[in-house]
């Protein structure tokens, strides 16, 4: 069996360094009686959204299986849990406390405190409430202010039980994906939406660090970025400028604003019609100090000219690819951080996702997914190298814990490196879960 290696003078061996698992509440919680309606259950009733045609009304059941699930993660051997609250588990439409919501999250914090594993609560994973995305959703401003109301509530109630809070996850993909390509919920397509649902998430994010300064000054708190390094196609003039626009559009969009209160300079090649309306102190708030940034990363994209955009994603050329599609390039990783590193006064850095979704097969209760383990390998290199660059990476993730409802693509792609038989809700240590648990139970502090 293939394992996950560290060696004895790896920076990731260092007693500071946080290695866990992650997850979000809509891919895995179920239990979708309990809690207000999301736009993604809107979304999964659209024909042909979701490739399986599924949704997350079931998923692996982890409101009623969780203390079976926290058990798992102890015995990996982690430091630390990231998951997601769902906003509608925590409040109702009126505003008042979901107590039984409430009630699941603090049991499973206590729980989780218990077991000395830090608990990373991600506050915002896609899973809006619907009667918020009626009123406009992120279109909306007022969707920023009641998310800092909805964490101002969170916050207050979890107490010291949190060691980090991340605000949003990924606001590219609830504002690209969600709002102008409409390959996620709520499944809007216009070039002028994108953008001004980035800047309402910005300014969510904004105002969401002002009330944890005040309610939750001890815990670490932050926010996570995806990030997709952009590589031109070709050394012409055209591509490489492509894969610059395509850089400032998908990456620099989020983190500059966040880091330097203001936008990329491709804003003021946009037509007035796409541009966001951006409010007087709205950078300002936005460019609130944040005590980490959560960088997921998964791959990187090759970009193209074209005359309509000015860049066009072209499709990888290799045949490492997961099975999302997706390049497996470790070098990207280290690029991006680097990079970022370069650029930005940056501070600590979380990798707060990384991971594969991969053809896994059952095989006489065994699923030996080598091709995780070497992809989880050449990631914890690549940051291994980042690290010794001088990028200073605190931590690392996988994505995910188990299999779960992966969004647009339903139950069909396996991220997980524990396995779940979605018919009987077992879960099976994948190899990599095996090796992973191996790797940390191996460090020289343990
Ligand atoms: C990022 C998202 O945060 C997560 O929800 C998703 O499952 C993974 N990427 C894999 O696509």
């Amino acid at each position: 069996m293939t394992s996950l290696r560290l060696k004895s003078d790896s920076p990731l061996n260092n007693e500071q360094f946080t290695f866990g698992v992650a997850t979000s509440s809509y891919q895995i919680e179920g239990d979708r009686a309990a809690r207000l309606e999301t736009i993604w259950d809107k979304f999964c009733e659209g024909k042909g959204n979701i490739a399986d045609g599924s949704n997350g009304d079931v998923a692996c059941e982890h409101i009623k299986h969780w203390q079976q699930d926290v058990q798992m993660i102890a015995g990996l051997g982690v430091d630390a849990y990231r998951f997601s609250v769902a906003w509608g588990r925590i409040l109702n439409r009126d505003g008042s406390i979901n107590e039984r919501g409430l009630k699941f999250y603090v049991s499973l914090l206590d729980k989780l405190k218990e077991l000395g594993i830090k608990a990373y609560v991600t506050l915002y994973h896609w899973d809006l409430p619907q009667y918020l995305e009626d009123t406009g959703g992120w279109l909306n401003r007022d969707t920023a202010f009641a998310f800092a109301n909805y964490v101002d509530v969170v916050s207050r109630e979890f107490g010291n039980r949190v060691y980090s809070y991340a605000t949003l996850n990924e606001p590219w993909c609830s504002a690209y994906l969600g709002y102008e390509a409409g390959i996620h919920a709520p499944g809007l397509k216009s070039k002028q939406f994108g953008k001004q649902a980035a800047h309402h998430l910005l300014l969510a994010h904004g105002l969401a660090m002002k009330v944890l300064a005040k309610n939750s000054p001890s815990s670490k708190n932050g926010i996570v970025l995806n990030f997709s390094p952009c590589y031109a196609a070709s050394s012409s003039e055209q591509d490489v400028a492509a894969a610059r626009l395509a850089d400032e559009h998908f990456n620099q969009w989020y983190i500059r604003p966040l880091l330097e209160g203001r936008y990329p300079d491709a804003i003021n090649d946009m037509s007035d019609i796409n541009k966001p309306i951006i409010e007087s102190r709205d950078m300002s708030v936005i460019c609130q100090p944040i005590d980490y940034i959560g960088v997921n990363y998964y791959s990187r994209a090759i970009y193209q000219h074209c005359d309509e955009d000015g860049f066009k994603v072209k499709a990888p050329e290799t045949m490492c690819l997961t099975d999302m599609g997706w390049e497996i390039y470790p070098e990207g990783l280290y690029k991006l951080l680097t990079d970022l590193n370069r650029r930005y006064q940056l501070p600590e850095v979380i990798i707060t996702e990384n991971g594969a979704a991969m053809k896994d097969e059952l095989v006489a209760g065994v699923i030996d997914d080598q091709d995780r383990i070497a992809y989880l390998q050449t990631h914890l290199a690549a940051i291994e190298k980042a690290i010794g660059a001088g990028v200073d990476v605190s931590g690392y993730f996988a994505w995910s814990l188990m299999d779960n409802f992966e969004w647009a693509e339903g139950y069909k792609k396996r991220f997980g490196i524990v396995y779940v038989d979605y018919k009987s809700q077992k879960r099976t240590l994948k190899q990599s879960a095996k090796a992973y648990r191996g790797m940390l139970l191996g460090r020289l502090h343990k």
